[in-house]
């Protein structure tokens, strides 16, 4: 009887279906607001360097998240490939995390060291001069772009209240470390950090 009630009542059944997700939901998703492995850096973990961060922001800036994940999954197929698999305390400084979920290009969470400096410039310049058959487009105006660090120490503060722990001092020099650098020092800054807090197993 009471049921019928219920399927009669379409705002009724709507606000108790909303409920019953709601409670099935947030069981799974407040405990992770309480624990350490999700909210505490891992060892080794350094908030990104000022430069880093320019390379970060050019990365979001040229998409290519949306041709390369930031996420090695625990199976042996990926960790054989990419290195130790991706965990939640690797990600605590990224704002947004740039995870993704289209691989047209390789996983990049730890590209980090597997190729030489010159080796990307090269590759970014125009993947082809180093890998023939790549379908990876050019950004060759990386180089010729110069940074000007003027929203750097913004960018800074912005994430320190966010939690991530960056100094005064480091707000203060945060412009000086970008001036004059071109976007290419900065993507190769980053790409170069990306995944080495975690030791490379491979
Ligand atoms: C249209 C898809 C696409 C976009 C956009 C793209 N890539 Fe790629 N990327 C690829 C493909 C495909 C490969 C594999 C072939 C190669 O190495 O060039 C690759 C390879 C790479 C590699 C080498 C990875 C490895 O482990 O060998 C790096 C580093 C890289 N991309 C960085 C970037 C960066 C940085 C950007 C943005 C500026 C970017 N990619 C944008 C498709 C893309």
């Amino acid at each position: 009887m009471r049921h019928e009630i219920l399927e009669k009542n379409i705002g009724l059944m709507a606000l108790l279906m909303v409920l019953a997700v709601s409670v099935g939901g947030l069981t799974q998703i407040v405990p992770l607001f309480f624990q350490d492995t999700v909210n505490e850096p891992v060892v080794g973990l350094r908030p990104y360097t000022a430069l880093q961060l320019e390379g970060r922001d050019i990365y979001i800036r040229e998409g290519c998240v949306g041709c390369h994940s930031q996420m090695i999954r625990p199976f042996r197929a990926e960790t054989e490939r990419y290195g130790h698999y991706s965990v939640a305390g690797e990600s605590v400084y990224d704002h947004p995390f740039l995870w993704g979920s289209k691989r047209t290009g390789p996983d990049l969470a730890r590209v980090g060291g597997r190729y030489s400096d010159e080796w990307h410039r090269a590759h970014l310049y125009n993947p082809r001069n180093v890998v023939p058959e790549s379908k990876m487009p050019s950004y060759p105006w990386l180089v010729e772009n110069t940074l000007d660090g003027k929203d750097t120490a913004a960018k800074f503060k912005a994430l320190r209240m966010v939690g991530v722990p960056y100094s005064d001092e480091d707000v203060a020099g945060a412009a000086e470390a970008v001036k004059g650098k071109s976007e290419m020092d900065a993507m190769v800054a980053y790409l170069q950090v990306l995944g080495t807090a975690v030791k490379n197993k491979r």
